[in-house]
């Protein structure tokens, strides 16, 4: 068997805390003890597409452990459909190209649910490929742990947190918009770790009215303010069936013509959801008579230095990344378990999204304590 000696590496999607410290783990790993070479290929599939690489060596692997976002830059371009010269096209070929001129033995992509189905599309073109999870949502199935979402729940707590002295002295309404479209786990964990009043998941459909209610609740017992805790994602219950249908639709579209029609409806209920943060607030406000306001938290959520647990995170994740190289073990993602990793399929985790279930601890720890959901 041939040794490894060739790894590309690339980071793609959305940005998040904890990259380069993966980056640097498995570089470290494959340099230092399995006397590989490494090359980065900037901005994601884009840059595999267009040969654009960048030298990785142990020089450019120190002091990037406590830096945010990735050294390599990032896109949430798809190899198999990507914008060139006013056109989508695939790409597919381009990238084995680009690999074999590189003279590569593996690739490693570090990224959220798009790197995952689109790296098990490549390992299918015949790439040998290893995956970590990486996303500030969580989501991702198989791996207990995802890179930037330890991050990130400091951050969207410590806001939840300043927000509540603010909501208290003006005795308002407050709303803090966190980041997750598909799934709750952000919002539900700041929620519950700044004890926010309410919070509003994905997962988990609202009625405005109850919402209404439990802060009416609040100001009759004599809190006159609240918290709320919400999810990009979060739905009134109405719009969440319209959504559900327009999904179901397009998994179950059987020509390309079906596809399009079910992409476009999703489109446009994704476009009639913007600024849902803001209209829920001025009905709260209306049903209620508190003053409401709104911070949307937005990117806030994926900058800055990677707290401890993710640069541990990313560093176990990330050496045995190269360890599963060394021994050609290939198609895989490398997930978090416990205290230790494992390799898992990438066709057990590519276009699997781990949501948040109605019945899991940390829901019934919100019941528990008080936490109006919305249902
Ligand atoms: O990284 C995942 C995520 O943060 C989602 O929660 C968010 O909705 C999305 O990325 C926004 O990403 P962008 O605007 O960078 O595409």
């Amino acid at each position: 068997m041939a040794a490894t000696r060739r790894i590309g590496i690339l980071t793609a999607g959305g940005d998040s805390p904890g990259l380069n410290a993966a980056i640097r783990g498995i570089g470290k790993a494959a340099i230092g003890h399995h006397g590989m070479e490494i090359v980065g290929f900037r901005d994601g599939f884009r840059g595999l597409v267009e040969d654009r690489r960048m030298r990785l060596g142990s020089n450019r692997l120190a002091g990037i452990l406590t830096v945010g976002g990735t050294i390599l830059g990032t896109s949430r371009d798809k190899p198999h459909r990507m914008p060139v010269d006013g056109e989508v096209l695939d790409m597919t070929e381009a990238v084995v190209r680009t690999y074999e001129r590189n003279g590569l033995d593996a690739l490693v992509c570090i990224g959220g649910g798009g790197t995952q189905r689109n790296a098990l599309r490549l390992a299918r073109a015949g790439l040998d490929i290893v995956t970590l999870p990486k996303t500030i949502d969580n989501d991702l199935a198989c791996t207990d742990a995802t890179i930037g979402f330890a991050t990130a729940l400091e951050i969207a707590t410590e806001a939840i947190d300043r927000l509540h002295s603010t909501a208290h002295s003006h005795h308002r309404i407050i709303m803090a918009e966190v980041m997750g479209h598909g799934a709750g786990w952000l919002a539900l964990a700041a929620g519950l770790a700044g004890g926010a009043d309410v919070i509003l998941i994905p997962e988990i459909p609202y009625e405005v009215e109850s919402v209404a209610a439990a802060i009416r609740r609040r100001s009759r017992r004599g809190t006159n303010f609240s918290i709320v805790a919400v999810a990009e994602g979060a739905r009134e219950r109405a719009d969440a069936e319209a959504y559900r249908a327009a999904e179901a639709r397009r998994a179950a579209a059987a020509t390309a013509e079906e596809k399009e029609r079910a992409r476009a409806d999703l489109a446009a209920l994704e476009a009639a959801h913007l600024g849902n943060t803001l209209r829920l607030a001025r009905r709260l406000e209306e049903l209620t008579g508190l003053e409401s306001r709104v911070s949307i938290l937005g990117y806030v959520q994926r900058g800055g230095t990677p707290s401890a647990v993710d640069r541990l995170l990313a560093t176990r994740l990330g050496t045995a990344a190269a360890d599963l190289i060394r021994d050609r073990r290939f198609g895989v993602m490398v997930a978090a378990r416990a205290d230790a990793t494992e390799p898992v399929p990438l066709e057990q985790v590519a276009g699997k999204r781990k949501t948040v279930s109605p019945d899991h601890a940390w829901v019934a720890a919100a019941r528990y304590v008080g936490t109006c959901l919305g249902d």
